[in-house]
C-alpha cells in the first residue's frame, strides 16, 4: 500500500469499496442527467451545477459547452482556462466526466490535436459523447472507460494532461499521478484543479467526511503530502495557481452527499470545524525533458 493512501480502516471501508461507490454515485448521476443525489455538488437540477453557481467558467466558455455536459459538471476549477493550451496538442481529462472540459480543451486544440477523456463510469462517458456531438468536437474527441489508477492509455501519449475535482475521490493518488506522468511525453504539462486540505480536520471528522467520500472532502489530504505526491513522482516546474478557501455553502453543496454505505454519518457541525481548512487548489507542473 502506498503512504499516501488514506487510512480507510473503518470496517466497512476499503479502497475497492470507495472506488466502487464513487463509480456507481457518479453514474447514477449522469443517468439522472443532473438531478437527484449527486456530488461535488450536492442536489443538483437539470439547469444548475456547482461550476454555473460558483462560477468557475466565463459566460463565454459557457456559451461553447452543451447543456448536458454543463449541468452534469461537477468541477472545483476550470483547467482549460490555466493549462496554456495550444493548437494542435493531445490534452488528456482524467475523470472527464459528462465532458465540460474536454469540450473546452477541443475548441483550443482542434483540428490538428485532439483530446481524450478518461473515466470509470461508463453512463457519464455515455453523457459526454452526446455532449461533445452536440458541441461539434467529435472529430477531435475519444473516450475511454478507465480507472485511473491504471489507466488504459499508452506511455508517453499527451501534451497536457488536465483533471477537475477528481484525484481527491481516488484512494491511490500516487498511482493516479505515476499514470499521469507516464502518458505524458518529455517536457509534458499537468493542469490541475483538486480539492486539498490546508491543516489536519481531525481524525473523527475526518472519518465523518469520508462517509460522504463521493462528495470530495472525504478523500481530500493535506496540501503537503499531496504535492509531496507530484514531485516525488518526478513532476517540476511546480507552480500554484490560485487557492479558494471553500466557503460553508460551497462546502455544504460538497459534503452532503448521503454516505448511507459508510458510517459514521457526517454531521452539519463538522462544517464548522473544517472552515477554512477546506481549500480548491489549481496548479501546473511538468515531466521533465529528456537529456
Ligand atoms: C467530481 S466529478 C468531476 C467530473 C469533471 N471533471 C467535471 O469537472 O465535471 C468526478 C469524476 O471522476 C470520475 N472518477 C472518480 N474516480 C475515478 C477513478 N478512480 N477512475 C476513473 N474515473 C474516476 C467520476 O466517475 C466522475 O465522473
Amino acid at each position: 500500500m502506498s503512504t499516501s493512501m488514506l487510512d480507510v480502516s473503518h470496517a466497512t471501508q476499503n479502497t475497492e469499496d470507495v472506488k466502487k461507490i464513487v463509480q456507481n454515485r457518479y453514474g447514477k448521476c449522469a443517468e439522472k442527467g443532473g438531478g437527484g443525489s449527486c456530488c461535488c455538488a450536492g442536489e443538483a437540477t437539470s439547469s444548475s451545477s456547482f461550476a454555473a453557481e460558483h462560477g468557475l467558467y466565463s459566460q463565454e466558455e459557457l456559451s461553447l459547452v452543451p447543456k448536458t455536459a454543463f449541468s452534469l459538471s461537477r468541477g472545483c476549477g476550470n483547467p482549460t482556462g490555466f493549462a496554456n493550451l495550444r493548437s494542435g496538442e493531445v490534452v488528456v481529462d482524467l475523470g472527464c466526466g459528462a465532458g465540460i472540459d474536454v469540450i473546452l480543451a477541443a475548441q483550443k486544440v482542434a483540428p490538428s490535436g485532439k483530446v481524450v477523456g478518461a473515466d470509470f463510469a461508463p453512463q457519464m462517458i455515455e453523457r459526454a459523447k452526446q455532449a461533445v456531438k452536440e458541441a461539434g468536437v467529435e472529430d477531435a474527441v475519444e473516450f475511454v472507460v478507465t480507472d485511473l489508477e491504471r489507466l488504459e492509455l499508452p506511455d508517453s501519449l499527451a501534451d497536457v494532461v488536465i483533471s477537475n475535482c477528481v484525484i481527491n475521490l481516488c484512494p491511490d493518488k500516487d498511482a493516479v499521478y505515476r499514470e499521469a506522468f507516464r502518458i505524458l511525453k518529455p517536457g509534458g504539462r499537468l493542469a490541475i484543479s483538486d480539492v486539498i486540505l490546508t491543516e489536519e480536520i481531525g481524525p473523527q471528522i475526518q472519518e465523518r467526511f469520508q462517509s460522504t467520500w463521493a462528495g470530495c472532502v472525504g478523500g481530500a489530504i493535506e496540501e503537503e503530502r499531496y504535492l509531496e505526491i507530484i514531485k516525488k513522482t518526478g513532476f517540476g516546474e511546480l507552480e500554484i495557481v490560485a487557492h479558494h478557501p471553500l466557503s460553508p455553502g460551497e462546502l455544504e453543496d460538497m459534503a452532503c452527499c448521503p454516505g448511507s454505505e459508510f458510517t459514521p454519518a457526517f454531521e452539519k457541525e463538522d462544517i464548522a470545524s473544517a472552515q477554512g481548512k477546506v481549500v480548491s487548489i489549481k496548479f501546473r507542473a511538468s515531466k521533465p525533458r529528456l537529456g
